[in-house]
Formats: C-alpha cells, structure tokens, sequence
C-alpha cells in the first residue's frame, strides 16, 4: 500500500504523521481515518475548498483533476500549482507526502 507522509500542521497533527492508506481511497479519507481531521464541509462533494491539500510527492500519481475541481481550487488559501480538494484526489501507486495548508476558506460558515 502506498505510505502517506502528512507534514506537520499546528492544529490537526502537530507532529506530523505518516501511514498507509489503499490506492482509491481518497487523500480526505485516509486523513480521517487516520485521526487527522481535515475540514470537509462540504461532505466531501467538491463544492468547497475547506479540505485543500498541497501534495508535495506523488502529485502525479493521483486521480486526475476535474474542472469543477480547478475552479473550486481556485478559491482556496494558498493555492499552489501542487494544490488538490483532498476529498476529490485518490490516491494512486506512489508514495505521497501531503502538507495541509494553515488556513482554510470555511464558504459553508460565511454563510454564501
Ligand atoms: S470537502 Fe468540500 S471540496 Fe472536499
């Protein structure tokens, strides 16, 4: 099984973690699972961008992008080229190493 290494994060996982998770599963899921509980506030449909993930190895081997995906990526804090919605990213063969931005823009709570 591909091993996941999350970088650490003030809040969600302080120390950072690393696990094993089945290729297509989602990134969100296998964070959950796994006791690191990355905001999804949209129920993991893609239609926020609260569960932002930057994907520092293995971008390439996940699932490929959607434009829905795109376009609600592009409301997300700290975009980067490497960004995916995690509930949306499966994960492939490959290793990954995942950073979870700091922030996150909660569209659910501001009431849009
Ligand atoms: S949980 Fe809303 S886009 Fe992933």
């Amino acid at each position: 099984m591909p091993k996941i290494t999350v970088l650490p994060h003030n809040v969600l996982c302080p120390e950072g973690a690393t696990f094993e998770a089945p290729a297509g599963e989602s990134i969100c899921d296998a964070l959950l699972d796994n006791h690191i509980e990355i905001e999804h506030a949209c129920g993991k449909c893609g239609a926020c961008s609260t569960c932002h993930v930057i994907v520092r190895k293995g971008f390439d081997s996940l699932s490929k992008m959607s434009e829905k995906e795109e376009d609600m990526l592009d409301r997300a804090w700290g975009l980067e080229a490497n960004s995916r919605l995690s509930c949306q990213a499966k994960i492939g063969n490959e290793n990954l190493t995942v950073e979870i931005p700091r922030y996150t823009i909660n569209l659910v709570s501001e009431n849009r």
